[in-house]
């Protein structure tokens, strides 16, 4: 594809230098349809970013777009707060009918605020209320948000730096396979616990993704998390699963930690939960846990009803047979492994490794630039890839769970090619 010049001067004169997603696509995008994105000179793009997890149903997916459209229609409430809407009564019913009951799972929902990193933060503040301790342990590579309270769980070197204040009460431990298997899980983090003289104030909780996207793709094992959950009951520590990048069906299931058969006592979700891209999070809890006092945390947009809307619909087009989503999304996720282990066997000296669940897939490079080189020629090429990983060393691929087997084998190609043409 020749790519004509776009002209972005004023993102470049009036937007702040903080852009980044910006900088390796340089286009200016104007439509988007499904898994393909169009830029204001026609070009095509294959997306296999999908909003960084949040558009696992494609974009502008036409089942939601109108029940988004009979709303906005019929002048139903947009802006609400934290009032009492037909919108959120029906989005709580579907919720608890769709979602939480049929897994068993107790949960309370909270409306935190409608960024991810809103989520992350009122369950570090309910998890020091209830349990009366300051500190988090977070584990290496993680990353929760950019507030301050999600950074100190954040592993990012460079993001951390940003926040310009030191970030306290956070401890991190070695996250699944950091140690190539060469110690024993959790040995390092009990003994600490047990030993008084340790050094290690008692958490309040634990925060863990079970696959960290932005930390390089690193899967966790089923029986780590299972163990994780076991040492956190151990030692009064509560579990809080970060699912706002892995959830919504990412990984198979529609919470990444129901492969491991594991209940956390607190659960973060974003991103996909408004099915269409809108601004939306959740905070789950065990009602046990559930002390807050009225307006406690607070937020103006925690009543986004457009959001309540389509991911009500959502629920209702995808997941009230969610098996039939996770079949599919493991079937495309197999395909994903099939041209991962082709491009592998293509280039055995420079991979390093690829890995994956469901359809998040990350592919290593020996070569630490080689990820974004690669991302870059596919972007030539019209596809749509991040790198992700301390060092932006890993290839991440998050196509839409929706995107076809058609266009997951054109991407994968493209894939295939601009590794090809990077070596
Ligand atoms: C696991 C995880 N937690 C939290 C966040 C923060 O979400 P937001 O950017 O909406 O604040 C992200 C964003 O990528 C994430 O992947």
């Amino acid at each position: 594809m020749t790519i004509t010049q776009p002209d972005l001067s004023v993102f470049e004169t009036v937007e702040s230098e903080v852009r980044s997603y910006c900088r390796g696509w340089p286009t200016i995008f104007d439509r988007a349809v499904g898994s393909r994105m169009y830029d204001e000179d026609g070009h095509e793009y294959l997306d296999f970013f999908a909003g960084a997890g949040t558009l696992n149903y494609g974009h502008n997916n036409a089942v939601l777009k109108r029940a988004l459209i009979d709303y906005l229609e019929r002048d139903g409430v947009t802006h609400g707060l934290d009032m009492s809407t037909t919108a959120k009564r029906r989005f709580l019913e579907t919720f608890q009918n769709i979602v939480l009951r049929p897994r068993d799972l107790p949960y309370k929902v909270m409306f935190p605020g409608p960024t991810g990193t809103n989520a992350v933060e009122s369950a570090l503040k309910l998890a020091r209320k209830v349990k009366g301790r300051e500190s988090i342990v977070s584990f290496t590579n993680a990353f929760h948000g950019m507030s301050l309270g999600s950074l100190a769980v954040t592993g990012n070197a460079f993001k951390r730096a940003g926040a310009g204040i030191p970030l306290v009460h956070g401890t991190p431990m070695p996250f699944d396979n950091y140690f190539d298997g060469t110690v024993e899980d959790f040995l390092w983090f009990e003994r600490l616990l047990e030993d008084q003289g340790s050094g290690l104030n008692k958490p309040a909780a634990v925060i863990v993704e079970t696959v960290q996207g932005e930390g390089g793709i690193n899967v966790a094992r089923v029986e780590w998390l299972r163990a994780l959950a076991a040492l956190c009951e151990r030692q009064d520590m509560l579990l809080i699963v970060d699912d706002i990048q892995m959830g919504c069906g990412r990984t198979g299931a529609f919470f990444s930690f129901e492969e491991a058969g594991i209940t956390p006592d607190i659960v973060t979700v974003s991103k996909s939960i408004s099915g269409y891209g809108m601004p939306m999070a959740l905070t789950l809890f065990k009602p046990e846990l559930d002390v807050w006092e009225p307006g406690e945390h607070n937020g103006t947009f925690r009543g986004n009803n457009p959001a309540f809307v389509t991911a009500t619909a959502t629920l209702e087009a995808y997941w009230a047979d969610g098996s039939a989503m996770e079949k599919q999304t493991r079937k495309r996720g197999e395909q994903v492994e099939q041209h991962m282990i082709a491009i592998t066997e293509e280039n055995l000296a420079d991979v390093k490794e690829y890995r994956g669940r469901g359809l998040v897939w990350g592919l290593e490079f020996h070569d630490k630039d080689r990820a974004g080189k690669v991302a870059k020629r596919a972007f030539e090429l019209g596809l749509l890839i991040e790198t992700s990983g301390p060092e932006s060393e890993v290839v991440k691929l998050l196509p839409a769970l929706t995107i076809t087997p058609e266009e997951m084998d054109e991407g994968m190609k493209t894939l295939a090619r601009a590794v090809r043409e990077t070596a």
